[in-house]
């Protein structure tokens, strides 16, 4: 695919053992059919190279038919796909994958993650275990979780030595989750944001957002992409709107300075305004 002048270039982080990954993608959870894949193939024409899904978001197809359409090589996409808490347990999660696979319509999938640990089920390490056999298999590159509270992983770690590489968090400057993150840092673990725009906060109506995007010119969607990326801090923005989708993964202009990160730091809601995995799941 050849690259234009319009073509975004997305700053990247590094998994684990190494591999780049996009600090930038776009998220997908509302978008459906025509829609979604109008949305994947544009956003990847545009420059994005991360495409966050699930097999609860019922869009899989569309978005394998985005990739598709897109023209831009397979290779060079990181495609994520989660399982659901219903596919949970050692075969189910296993066909939950390869059910996924089949929609996409690839032969691997480069991120899968178990999308909410559902504590009332108990099936979380061995759905961790299927994933890893699966990444054994090459049929998945990379395997992490999403919405697992630290003690939550550590356990998946006690059972089976593996730690994630990826915990796909609720994470804005409304929510900054500083014990997940530090934790995430300490154990080499990639922090990817959803909700990074903070909407269900209303963190785009709150004065010290307002005020540094002023400051800066541009809107508080950007101030609070920038801010998660500058912990390297994965965000995965969902915009059904073209404009949009451009201006979120166009942060290289935009230079935070610690008046600004002070204003942002006000914002902390708290940890208990987080959706809590001990008690929220997800089927
Ligand atoms: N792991 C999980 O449990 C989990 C949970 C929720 C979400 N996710 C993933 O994370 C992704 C992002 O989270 P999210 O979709 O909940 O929230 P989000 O990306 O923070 O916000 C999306 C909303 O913000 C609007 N928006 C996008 N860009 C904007 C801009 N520049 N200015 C103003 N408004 C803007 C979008 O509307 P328009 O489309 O009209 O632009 C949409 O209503 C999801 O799509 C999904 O892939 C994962």
């Amino acid at each position: 695919m050849s690259i234009t002048p319009e073509t975004l270039e997305i700053p990247t982080t590094t998994l684990r053992d190494g591999t780049p990954f996009p600090l930038i993608g776009l998220g997908t959870s509302s978008l459906k059919g025509v829609e979604c894949a109008t949305a994947v193939s544009d956003a990847l024409r545009l420059g994005y190279r991360l495409v966050d899904t699930a097999s609860q978001y019922g869009n899989e197809a569309a978005v394998g038919e985005g990739l598709r359409v897109s023209g831009v090589d397979r290779a060079e996409v990181v495609l994520t796909t989660k399982v659901a808490g219903g596919d949970q347990g050692r075969e189910a999660s296993r066909e939950g994958v390869l059910t996924s696979l089949r929609r996409l319509g690839v032969e691997y999938v480069d991120v899968v993650l178990i999308h909410w640990p559902n504590p009332s089920r108990g099936l979380a390490t061995d759905t961790w275990r299927t994933l890893l056999d699966l990444r054994d298999e090459g049929l998945v590159r990379h395997v992490g979780v999403s919405n697992f509270r630290p003690e939550q992983i550590d356990s998946l770690v006690k059972e089976t030595g593996e730690t994630p590489e990826i915990n796909q968090i609720q994470l804005s400057p409304a929510l900054p989750r500083q014990t997940s993150v530090a934790y995430h840092r300490d154990h080499g673990i990639v922090t990817e944001a959803w909700g990074p725009l903070g909407g269900r906060e209303d963190l785009p109506q709150q004065f010290a957002i307002r005020r540094v995007a002023a400051k800066h010119g541009v809107d508080p969607a950007r101030i609070a992409l920038r801010w998660a990326i500058d912990q390297d801090i994965v965000v995965i923005p969902k915009s059904n709107d073209p404009a949009r989708r451009r201006t979120n993964a166009d942060l290289a202009q935009i230079t935070l300075d610690d008046e600004d990160r002070a204003l942002l730091a006000s914002l902390d809601l708290g940890e208990s305004a987080a959706w809590d995995s001990r008690e929220h799941e997800e089927w």
